[in-house]
């Protein structure tokens, strides 16, 4: 049985090509791609490539400034975070939450849009598997390729199972039968018509949006159509911890805020979202927001 796409890059001993992560003694990141005959230069001196070429994952280097590197393949998460940007990517905290709350299984039928650069496109493939399908929507062309580079980067080449197509989702969809859709874009709200012809019943639409103002225009458009069941919104924090000796507390600096996250499912055909039995708070209109005909 052949191995899913990209498999064969994550274990081994390290092979040309590979992109090699090094910690150097402060604990910072270099991530380089291994070539033959190369050499890898830092402020603390140089070591040829080639001393890493055939070595296990997990060996220490020593540059000819006398200083120790530990080398290891780069996560999934450490690989989005150091790739290069367009738009800004979804941090692996929310790609996590989405793959596991939206559940995203392998073999599932999903569309994603926007693109940016390809970081949540990664995280979404590797959960569909080669079996499965990505169809992703990027309206802007230089968004696109810069996509295509980091996810191709990653698997080592094109995977099976994706699809781009340059466009606003809304105006190209093309695919029905879609158990998912994940939006991270500007105005989710535009879409949400398309999303419900493309997903089965039962199917799950799951939008990421940054700010309360696009939170709460997602989450009344979805009830003002009625064919969506009672969305549901959260945020996740994450907290490091600085565990050394008898100090053990939380790192004083952490990532505060990145997005919103919002999912629904679709009902079926003829049947309408039962009603919410609270009543919303007085000043609240409900007319602020349109129901696109679906
Ligand atoms: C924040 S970025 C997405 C980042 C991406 N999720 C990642 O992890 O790298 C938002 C993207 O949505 C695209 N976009 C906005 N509205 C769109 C639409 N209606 N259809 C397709 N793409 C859209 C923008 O061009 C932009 O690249």
């Amino acid at each position: 049985m052949s191995e899913p796409t990209g498999a064969a890059r994550r274990r081994g001993p390290f092979q040309v090509g590979d992109k090699v992560q090094l910690t150097d003694p402060k604990g910072r990141h270099h991530t380089f791609t291994l070539e033959a005959g190369k050499a890898f230069h830092t402020h603390k001196g140089s070591f040829p490539h080639d001393e890493l070429i055939g070595a296990p994952e997990g060996t220490v280097v020593r540059s000819s400034g006398n200083f120790d590197y530990l080398a290891l393949r780069p996560l999934l998460p450490d690989f989005v975070l150091s790739m290069p940007r367009g738009a800004a990517v979804i941090y692996p905290k929310d790609a996590g939450q989405i793959i596991a709350m939206a559940d995203i299984f392998a073999g599932a039928r999903v569309v994603e849009a926007g693109v940016g650069s390809g970081a949540l496109s990664t995280f979404l493939l590797r959960a569909v598997g080669d079996q499965g399908l990505l169809s992703s929507y990027e309206r802007r062309q230089d968004f696109a390729d810069i996509a295509k580079k980091n996810v191709e980067g990653y698997f080592g080449g094109p995977h099976p199972a994706w699809n781009l197509t340059v466009g606003d989702l809304q105006d190209n969809l093309v695919e029905t039968d879609v158990d998912r859709v994940i939006l991270d874009m500007l105005a989710p709200w535009e879409c949400l018509e398309a999303v419900h012809k493309a997903l089965v019943p039962g199917g799950l639409v799951c939008c990421y949006v940054a700010t309360t103002t696009q939170l709460a225009r997602t989450v009344e458009t979805m009830r003002a159509m009625r064919c969506f069941t009672e969305p549901q919104s959260w945020e996740s924090m994450v907290r490091t911890w600085h565990v050394e000796g008898l100090a053990v507390r939380p790192d004083h600096r952490m990532i505060g805020h990145t997005g919103f996250l919002v999912t629904a499912r679709r009902m079926a055909d003829g049947v309408d979202a039962p009603m919410r039995r609270r009543r919303p708070s007085k000043g609240y209109d409900s007319d602020d927001y349109e129901a696109p005909q679906v």
